[in-house]
């Protein structure tokens, strides 16, 4: 497998879109960093967890294309949000169809690495998944989740552009969070993004999004990059962001993504 060529593609995809306006081009670039990082970030979880082999290599591919349909997407929507356009997971089936890709896989195993495209912004993955599609979904995901944490604690830290489609134009304000949304990832976990008002309640379904990491690697590498913490930090001081927190950290720690 050749990855550089694989990269190459899907950086010269990105630049495709750049049109030299200067809130177009901070999307696109946007996005084409986050894949990049979310490449690395599934680099890491595959040689943590042992992954190994065609599995491993096809788990990097699923990762590096996730998000490929994110630029023909804000191109032609100028919007990240799917529930506004279309899934960005479906259109990057669809651009994937569409390009003469570099050599190396089988028709079967692009079928596969498509298929993983297209399910790794599903809210839910059907647990009867079999490998390898299992894992390069899971690897995906995973992946995805520890980069999105660095790109919105970023963005939450400083001062920041309005209109940027970051955070899909959520409410900016210093000390509230919608009360619906903190007790359902309290409860269970996670909360529908219909729920979200606030930029705060990104911040809650991001600490929900800790309980489904499949690989304990992935919390380990969340705790190591200080995002728990950061997180946290952000989070209302109400007494059930100490719930939530308290309870984040029992998780990692039974999952074996902490020694304290
Ligand atoms: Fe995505």
């Amino acid at each position: 497998m050749s990855l550089p060529a694989h990269e190459e593609l899907i950086r010269e995809f990105a630049e495709k879109h750049l049109t030299g306006e200067e809130n177009n081009d901070y999307h696109i670039r946007l996005k084409l960093d986050h894949t990049m990082r979310v490449l690395d970030n599934a680099r890491a979880i595959i040689e943590a967890e042992k992954i190994t082999g065609r599995t491993g290599e096809l788990a990097v591919m699923a990762a590096l294309y996730h998000d490929i349909g994110r630029f023909p997407q804000f191109a032609r929507y100028r919007t990240f949000r799917d529930a506004e356009s279309v899934s960005h997971g479906r259109m990057g089936v669809l651009a994937l169809r569409g390009l003469d890709l570099p050599g190396g896989f089988s028709p079967a195993e692009w079928r596969l690495i498509r298929a993983a495209v297209g399910l790794h912004n599903a809210k839910d993955v059907n647990p009867r998944l079999r490998p390898p599609l299992a894992t390069m979904v899971d690897v995906t995901r995973d992946a995805d989740k520890l980069d999105i944490f660095t790109v919105i604690l970023d963005y939450m830290e400083q001062p920041h552009t309005p209109g940027r489609a970051v955070l899909f134009r959520l409410k900016t304000d210093p000390t509230r969070c919608t009360p619906a949304v903190l007790n359902a990832v309290l409860s269970a976990g996670s909360c529908d993004y219909s729920l979200l008002r606030y930029e705060k309640d990104f911040l809650l379904l991001m600490t929900g999004w800790i309980f489904s990491l499949t690989y304990a690697t992935s919390g380990r590498l969340l705790l190591e990059r200080g995002l728990v913490a950061r997180t946290f930090a952000l989070l209302p001081e109400i007494p059930e962001s100490e719930i939530l927190k308290a309870k984040v950290l029992d998780h990692l720690h039974a999952r074996g993504s902490a020694n304290f």
